[in-house]
């Protein structure tokens, strides 16, 4: 008897403690540069600490399975979906008050995770060694041999993983394979992530390159007259694949209204706007939010050449890997 009072008192005790005084712990594959402002305004305006634990998105994502129901993070706030479908299962459902702010094309369809802002597959160019049409128009156009030497690759960022993750669902493994193979065939320059890539661009190394739209923005912050330019393929083709970070709440958390209310705030007007203007990502919420103009390809032209995708079916990357590698790209 005394066991179950001592529960219903504590419980009773979380009840009653204000939201002011608990505590969060977030797990960040999102650098910290990029989310400690908006964080910071968080707890300024709610009064609940965070306590970060920033990593890797998919270091983040094999911790949270190790650890199970003992781990300490009542959120996760992933760079990529495929990190966030690997750990699916350990979130708890987010409130439908909380999905409705967000268009169904930015989160699990079983509303374990949603998105906090949009990342588009793009390409960018030379516009000095190359033309517009000269670029790809479809992703199989890529391994035309006319690019030998011209492409830049980094063959293990997290997004390209995604990327070809997406067109195993698309077309086969099989025929995936061969499409890498074909990009190995025509010697890309490969480079470590997507800064060295639009830097392998700017200095000449390479003429174009598949990446994320939002580092052009942070380029011309800084250098102005920065020497890419942005495009996509034709309209509807896998090659625009629109990828959202996004975050989930651990189904063991003891903070859920709190956590709650973290999300809600990084879907509010004031965090979708920091997004769209200062980290260069585009709003996953609907009106409101003045977009930067002149950093690229705008939230509109993104939105409307994306390809119809089923972002849940991006789970596999260990098969994923294996096919990069078989292809000898790394
Ligand atoms: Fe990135």
């Amino acid at each position: 008897m005394n066991g179950i009072r001592n529960t219903i008192l504590a419980l009773a005790a979380v009840a009653a403690t204000p939201l002011s005084a608990q505590q969060l712990t977030l797990y960040s594959g999102r650098g910290e540069t990029l989310v400690a402002p908006i964080i910071q305004t968080f707890t300024q305006e709610t009064g609940i600490e965070v306590n970060v634990r920033y990593g890797g998105t998919a270091e983040l994502a094999i911790l949270l399975q190790e650890e199970g129901d003992i781990s300490p993070a009542d959120l996760y706030w992933a760079q990529d979906v495929t990190a966030l479908g690997a750990v699916a299962d350990m979130f708890a459902p987010l409130p439908e008050a909380t999905l409705e702010k967000v268009s169904p094309v930015y989160r699990d369809s079983d509303g374990r995770w949603i998105g906090i802002s949009g990342r588009a597959r793009v390409l960018i160019y030379s516009p000095e060694r190359m033309s517009a049409e000269e670029l790809p128009r479809t992703l199989a156009d890529v391994t035309d041999p006319q690019y030998a030497g011209r492409m830049a690759l980094p063959p293990t960022n997290g997004s390209f993983i995604a990327h070809v993750a997406a067109l195993r669902v698309a077309e086969g493994d099989d025929y995936t394979l061969e499409w890498l193979r074909g990009i190995a065939a025509n010697d890309p320059v490969i480079v470590r992530n997507n800064t060295a890539a639009y830097q392998a661009i700017a200095d000449g190394e390479a003429d174009f390159a598949m990446t994320n739209n939002y580092y052009l923005g942070r380029f011309l912050a800084s250098d102005p007259g920065f020497p890419i330019a942005q495009a996509q393929f034709e309209p509807g083709n896998l090659g625009n694949l629109m990828m959202p970070a996004g975050i989930g709440i651990l189904a063991t958390s003891d903070n859920t209204q709190a956590a709650v209310a973290f999300v809600d705030y990084l879907l509010s007007q004031t965090a979708q706007q920091y997004f769209t203007g200062n980290v260069y990502e585009y709003p996953v919420t609907g009106s409101g939010i003045v977009p930067v103009t002149g950093m690229g390809l705008s939230h509109t032209e993104a939105e409307a050449n994306a390809p119809e995708f089923d972002l849940n079916t991006l789970t596999d990357l260990e098969g994923t890997l294996d096919l990069i590698r078989e292809a000898g790209l790394i």
